[in-house]
């Protein structure tokens, strides 16, 4: 069969985006159809599909159990943390859903309110997410593996009506008790939501507070189900909180039907998936991966998705995920570069493999992270089937660069995602704003709009969002990451051009771990730096300068600050290293140089910047680190 050339669909969606995602609308059941795609009357706030009327839940389940698809698998929750496996149907996963949001209904909340989603992988949580969608409220997950006092700041900044979680997460070393951390968080908070509906696993039950929680089983058993309430397309499906620059998260907002739109399409010509095929995203629901490619891209396709409560090694091998894709006949997995890494490093030549079959899988999609050709290669010789890098970010929602695998397949470059995917004007920019030639390293831009899908704005913050991505570059949209397009059009994306770091594929700010630190009594300054690893890309690593006097035990110290970054901003932010040092790096206007400071940790022959302000630190930096 012939698949469409790429350059042409790109070309037509950045000429014609009007009929280009008008057509794409169809795919999306409308309550009342859009008047028409792109509503450009307020630039630089762009809107998708005004006058359009949806339900994202409809769309998700109802409309495939109404096709007569009800006995299809919806979601199978692969566990071996607890050594369960238990399958849904689209029929039996939106009688949950339609319970659950009459759970929700009648704990008072409506169309707009929010509600804020704590929860491990479970698939409870999907339930709640989409029954938010079905109430029209909006739903905010918090990935488990972040600190009472982050959860905090995202409750104060949501406001939720109500809170849903569970007594406890399973870690394949410990259980992660979620309610204690919840309590403490709304201990925190200013905020103080009307209800918290708690899931309690039989790993370890929590206590609940009278009044306030509601156990879920007994609320499951007493709801009516209720039926979808149709909203606006402009109108806000979720908000994701993700890293910036600041210790502050950012409330990435999505809207409906944008968002339902460009994930129909990715889901085909992104992924190449068809209806009734299996789907694997390895990711986390509290991760922007898991919000489009474990929930909602595969159901609104009416797809099997695959969640799975376990890790790529240690659960309780390195063959865990082979295991996954030949129990449930995966056809895409897209999971992130370091697990990959994790499980070579645990079966290098992927003997692990012969004990599995699996010939179901057709494709291996990475994200999250740069695809060093290293890995690319070795998973491309072992599994046998093509290994798709693509690059995209909580903003975007779907990918900004991809091998697009529904259409006419383009060669791979290791080391690049390949191109702009269509609806996506990628540009790379100097400093002063002209584009910069083939090969020539500068500020990765989208020119607005934004396809549908993207970020309209940040939640409740117009201000912080024009202020964030687009005034570097008027008409641009500034993506955080710096790269370069080569001469036959392939962007390379060399890492982000701020204080973001990646860990492991989870996005973390090093601005809220320098927070932390500087909370304790002897730290005068402070700085936190991602340093290169060979297992999670980056790791965080910080510096701090003691207030004068201060003569502390340095190994107590360092002990100390470590486990205030992991009760502040949480175990996921895998800071394990603090070294004491007599100043740090300077520009003579006050700014950390963080990249030399980068480049001495990372053992590289760091010339003396010009801006330096005092370059004795350096050497005592350097002599610090043993380089
Ligand atoms: N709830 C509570 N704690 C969590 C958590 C969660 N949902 N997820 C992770 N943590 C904790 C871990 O238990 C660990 O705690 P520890 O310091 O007590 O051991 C800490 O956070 C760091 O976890 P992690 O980043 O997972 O590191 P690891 O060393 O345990 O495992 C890998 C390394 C590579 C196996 C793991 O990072 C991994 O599976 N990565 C893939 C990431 C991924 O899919 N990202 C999604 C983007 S697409
Ligand atoms: P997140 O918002 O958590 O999805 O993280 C987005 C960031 O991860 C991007 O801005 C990039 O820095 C990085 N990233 C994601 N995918 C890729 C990729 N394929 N190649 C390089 N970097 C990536």
């Amino acid at each position: 069969m012939g698949r469409m050339p790429y350059a042409d669909v790109h070309a037509r969606s950045v000429e014609d985006p009007e009929g280009f995602w008008m057509e794409a609308a169809s795919a999306v059941t409308w309550h009342r159809e859009p008047d028409r795609a792109l509503d450009s009357s307020r630039p630089p706030f762009y809107r998708w599909f005004p006058g359009g009327e949806l339900n994202t839940c409809h769309n998700a389940l109802d409309r495939h159990v109404e096709a007569g698809h009800g006995d299809r698998l919806a979601l199978v929750h692969d566990s071996p943390v607890t050594g369960t496996c238990r399958r849904f149907t689209y029929a039996e996963l939106l009688d949950r859903v339609a319970r659950f949001a009459g759970v929700l209904r009648g704990l008072g909340v409506s169309k707009g309110d929010r509600v804020v989603v704590y929860m491990p992988m479970v698939p409870e949580a999907v339930v709640a997410m989409l029954a938010c969608a079905r109430l029209g409220a909006v739903h905010s997950v918090v990935f488990g593996g972040f600190a009472p006092k982050e959860l905090a700041l995202r409750l104060e900044d949501a406001r939720p009506k109500v809170v849903v979680s569970a007594s406890c997460g399973v870690e394949p070393a410990r259980i992660v008790p979620y309610k204690p951390m919840l309590d403490a968080a709304l201990d925190l908070s200013a905020h103080a939501p009307r209800h918290c509906v708690i899931l309690q696993r039989p790993q370890e039950r929590a206590e609940l507070r009278e009044g306030r929680d509601v156990d879920w089983d007994e609320a499951m058993a007493a709801a009516e189900p209720v039926g979808c309430v149709p909203v606006a397309a402009i109108d806000p499906l979720y908000i994701l909180y993700t890293s910036g620059t600041t210790g502050k998260p950012k409330g990435v907002v999505r809207d409906n039907g944008g968002h339902a739109v460009a994930l129909l399409w990715s889901m085909r010509n992104v992924y190449g998936t068809s209806p009734g095929e299996v789907f694997w995203a390895a990711s986390d629901v509290g991760w922007v991966v898991g919000h489009s490619y474990i929930v909602y891209g595969p159901l609104l396709l009416g797809a099997t998705t695959v969640l799975y409560e376990g890790k790529p090694v240690g659960t309780p091998d390195a063959g865990a995920y082979w295991r996954v894709v030949a129990d449930h006949g995966v056809n895409a997995l897209f999971t992130a570069p370091t697990a990959i890494r994790a499980i070579r490093r645990d079966d290098p030549s992927a003997e692990m493999l012969e004990k599995y079959d699996i010939s179901s899988l057709r494709t291996l999609f990475l994200a999250g992270e740069r695809l060093d050709p290293d890995t690319y290669h070795w998973a491309a010789e072992r599994l046998g089937v093509p290994v798709i890098d693509h690059w995209w970010q909580t903003e975007t929602g779907w990918a900004i660069a991809a091998n697009l695998r529904g259409l006419d397949p383009m060669p791979v470059k290791p080391g690049s995602p390949t191109v702009p995917v269509p609806g996506y004007d990628v540009r790379v920019l100097r400093q002063g704003g002209e584009p910069c030639g083939p090969g020539e390293e500068g500020a990765i831009c989208v020119r607005l709009p934004l396809p549908p899908g993207a970020l309209p704005t940040l939640w409740e913050d117009d201000e912080r969002y024009v202020a964030s991505y687009l005034s570097a570059f008027p008409g641009h949209y500034l993506t955080g990451d710096g790269g370069y397009l080569d001469e036959d059009g392939y962007l390379f994306v060399m890492g982000r051009t701020d204080d973001v770091i990646n860990v492991a594929g989870h996005r973390l700010s090093t601005g809220a771990m320098e927070a932390a630190l500087a909370t304790h009594p002897a730290v005068a300054e402070c700085a936190v730096i991602g340093v290169a690893d060979q297992l999670k890309g980056q790791v965080p690593r910080g510096f701090v300068v003691l207030k004068s006097g201060v003569s502390a035990d340095h190994d107590m110290l360092r002990a100390e600050l470590v486990a205030r970054v992991r009760e502040q901003v949480g175990a996921v932010a895998a800071l394990k290293r603090v070294d004491v040092v007599s100043g740090l790096p300077k520009t003579r206007s006050g700014k950390i140089l963080r990249k030399t400071m980068r480049g001495i940790a990372e053992g590289a022959d760091e010339p003396v910047p010009s801006t330096i302000e005092d370059a004795s630190v350096l050497d005592a930096l350097r002599a610090t680190l043993g380089r």
